[in-house]
Order: C-alpha cells, then structure tokens, then sequence
C-alpha cells in the first residue's frame, strides 16, 4: 500500500519503505523464509536528521553498498536509487521533528536456504530521534574492554551477535560501551562506536580492522588542521597512557568517556580537547542542518 503524508497528518504511525511500496510501520513486512531471519545474512547502516536532513546520506549508502560488497551480497540498487528513497521516506515522516534512519538490505529468499539469488529486499525504517541521557555528555560514561573480534569487521552486517552480547556485558558493570580487543591486544571499536584517545596534541585513533564510522570520518575532518592526528593500530596498554578517551557514533555523536573497566581516565572528567571537538562537532552538524556545509 502506497501512502501520502497528508493521508497521515496527526497520526503518529511511522512510515518505512519496503521493496518498493511506502507503507505503516505496523505493515511493514518480510518473508520469514529471508536469509537475513535465518542466518543473520544482511547488511544495515543507520543515521539521523539534523533540521530534517539526513547528516552524510549519500557517504552512509556507500558504506552499505561497501558493506554488502565485504560479504558478497549484490544490492540491486544504485546510490542515487537508495539515496532517493531515503531522502522520500524521511519527508513521509514529517511527524517527527528529527529522525533516524535505518537502511537494511536483506539476504533475500533462498532456494537451498542458504546461497543468496540476488532478491534481497531494501527497507527504510525512519522513527522519531532517540535522544540519550544529558549526563552521558556533561559528567562522561564509563566503558569495558571486551575480548572479542567481529567477523569481517569492515561489514555493518545484520549478524551483531557480538554487540548484543558485548553491550549486555557492559551494563552488568554499570558501562554504556564495550570496545572489542583483537587476539594480539589490539584496541578496535566500540560495539556501535569508534574510539579515540587524546595524548598531549595527538589524537589517536583505531585504523584497521573496524567499521569505518562515519561520525569518526567527520571528526578527523574536523580535527586535522587543530591536533597532530594519528590513525594507526593502538595496543590496549596505551589506554592507560590516555589523557583523554572519547567515544564516537551517529546516534551519539561524540561521548566523553570517564572510565574505563575500573581505572579512570585523566582527572575522571570530561577533558577540554574532547569538549572542544564536541562543540566543533556540534557547529559542524548545526551548519549542515542549516543546508551551510
Ligand atoms: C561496529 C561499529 N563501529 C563503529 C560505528 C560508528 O559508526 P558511525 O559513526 O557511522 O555511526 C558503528 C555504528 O553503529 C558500528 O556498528
């Protein structure tokens, strides 16, 4: 069923897209028989709005397609396609004052139940923007280390196994992230975030092995004229050393981290580089919703 936006003024039903048909999230439906139910095969990406308009679209679809590409799933859509439908279905939502948008590409269907044939289907979930608690960016969080590596780690695949479990972890010890340590005590990323540390004017960064967020893209952008940025493998002891530790996502933008397993981080406060990259960060996404970068 096709809808408009005015059919739905003053209902607060959210619309998705589905393979190709606009319809209420309630009626938003795939086959059981889908590899992405039964084997967790499928790949996703998420963003939010800034004054309505959807932050990095096009630099978030690439990275699905990329996504798809790391686990050999074919999208049959191109950028501009997919860029579209997002961009059509947020303007469906115009219930919400910012939203979040959720891209997923499923397995599609499959003969033997497990080789993909090419028929995966396209959803666009968009719903309201979830704000997190204010004192996550004022007083900072704490975050555990956790010894696990994710499968073909350049994929946001619909198989995060490893993050539903790592975060379970991390509330059992009042944390709000685990970041993933490799098996040669490698610091990587976070379940859904990037990880930065800040040493004097060095700001130091994860660079292999990890999904390549896109908030962290914008935030070596914003940083490179103003620290010495060094995107490089970080050992786990090197947290210790760490005068700063910030974490990074679309959905959280930037998060101040205080703790990390038991041991504070600086004077256990947020410190002013990562407050500044905040604020930098902040302006950046403001003058974007404003249509000025
Ligand atoms: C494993 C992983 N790393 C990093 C990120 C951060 O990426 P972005 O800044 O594009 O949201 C995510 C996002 O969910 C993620 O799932």
């Amino acid at each position: 069923m096709v809808t408009t936006p005015e059919a739905y003024k003053g209902i607060s039903m959210d619309i998705y897209y589905i393979d190709g048909a606009f319809v209420e999230e309630d009626k938003a439906v795939i086959s059981v028989k889908d590899i992405v139910v039964l084997r967790g095969y499928g790949v996703f990406d998420f963003l939010i709005t800034y004054n309505k308009r959807p932050f990095r679209l096009k630099q978030h679809v690439e990275r699905l397609q990329n996504s798809a590409r790391h686990i050999g799933l074919e999208i049959r859509l191109s950028t501009d396609e997919i860029c579209a439908i997002a961009e059509e279905t947020v303007k469906r939502n115009s219930h919400h004052d910012e939203s979040n948008i959720r891209l997923v590409y499923t397995g599609g269907i499959s003969s033997d139940g497990v080789t993909p044939e090419g028929n995966g289907t396209l959803m666009v979930m968009v719903t309201p923007r979830h704000h997190l608690p204010a004192w996550w960016y004022t007083d900072g969080v704490k975050i555990i280390t956790v010894d696990i590596e994710r499968f073909i780690p350049g994929a946001k695949s619909t198989n995060y196994l490893s993050a539903v479990y790592a975060l379970g972890l991390a509330r059992k010890q009042n944390a709000v992230e685990s970041i993933y340590i490799d098996r040669d005590n490698r610091l990587l990323e976070g379940t859904t975030t990037n990880i930065f540390m800040l040493q004097g004017n060095r700001l130091i960064t994860s660079g292999s092995n990890i999904l390549p967020g896109v908030t962290r893209s914008v935030i070596l952008e914003l940083a490179a004229d103003q620290f010495d940025v060094d995107v490089r493998d970080i050992d786990k002891s090197e947290l210790s050393a760490a005068e700063e530790i910030f974490i990074t996502a679309s959905n959280k933008e930037v998060v101040p981290v205080i703790a990390v397993d038991d041991r504070s981080v600086g004077d256990g406060k947020p410190g002013p580089k990562t407050r500044r990259l905040m604020k930098l960060f902040g302006d950046h996404t403001t003058a974007y919703g404003q249509g000025n970068v």
